[in-house]
């Protein structure tokens, strides 16, 4: 069985793990962002390399204003307000989405996030920030297009992503029971194993983890082949 490189999280359930509790959706969203560390640590433990979350899409902003702003000023200011943290676990940043129509000062900040540090080799964390897979897609597309390209494939699309040096997603799991993809990684998940489990992000740690990587190593992947 192939190593598990590269996980994917649909960190979803905040609104329900905030509701359960009489708490406002936006108590959630903070704590889905202490969860995230406790994902972090056990990626680390469990010597996966690549983590990907997916932490606003580009159907999100169909949320109440006031939802948006909360995790815009979560993106602008908690992240790099942790950047002491990821450097001590030795976490390396990248920005995965369509940046134009985020608030600048947020750019701005997980840009400084990734400057600051890319020298970190233990885990690449990859922030999937108003992303689209239908989005992704037609970026890359776009940016042929205009370099005057007449015939593409897939390879030459892929090479057009925000990350192309980034693997493809080895599996990709989504907590609080939904199963859909929603738009994500629409193009790399065409061979990624899939798995849905029941509990809300917020309640997910390192042992949750080490469950995904055991379920993980349970799979057999054919590519297309025999086993
Ligand atoms: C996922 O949790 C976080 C984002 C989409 C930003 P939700 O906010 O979707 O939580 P539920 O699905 O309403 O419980
Ligand atoms: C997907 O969750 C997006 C993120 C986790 C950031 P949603 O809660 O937005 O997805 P749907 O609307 O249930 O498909
Ligand atoms: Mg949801």
């Amino acid at each position: 069985m192939a190593d598990l490189v590269h996980l994917a999280i649909i960190m979803d359930g905040n609104g329900r793990w905030a509701k359960a509790r009489f708490l406002p959706r936006t108590a959630g969203h903070l704590e889905g962002l202490k969860a995230l560390k406790r994902c972090i640590s056990g990626c680390i433990s469990e010597g996966i390399r690549y983590l990907t979350v997916y932490c606003f899409s580009t159907e999100n902003w169909k949320r109440p204003p006031d939802e948006v702003k909360y995790l815009m000023a979560l993106f602008t200011n908690k992240i790099y307000g942790e950047i002491k943290t990821l450097n001590s676990l030795g976490v390396s940043v990248r920005l995965l989405g369509n940046t134009s129509n985020l608030p600048p000062e947020a750019v701005k900040n997980l840009k400084k996030a990734e400057e600051e540090t890319k020298d970190n080799d233990k885990i690449t964390l990859q922030l999937a920030i108003n992303y689209g897979g239908y989005d992704e897609i037609e970026r890359a597309v776009n940016s042929l297009i205009r370099d005057g390209y007449k015939e593409i494939d897939a390879s030459l699309i892929r090479s057009r992503f925000d990350n192309p040096d980034i693997p493809p997603v080895d599996f990709i799991v989504r907590s609080a029971g939904e199963m859909r993809l929603s738009n994500f990684l629409l193009f790399d998940s065409a061979y990624a194993e899939l798995g849905f489990y029941d509990k809300l992000f917020p309640d997910w740690d390192e042992q949750m983890i080490h469950q995904i990587k055991e379920d993980y190593y349970k799979r057999i992947r054919k590519f297309g082949g025999l086993a």
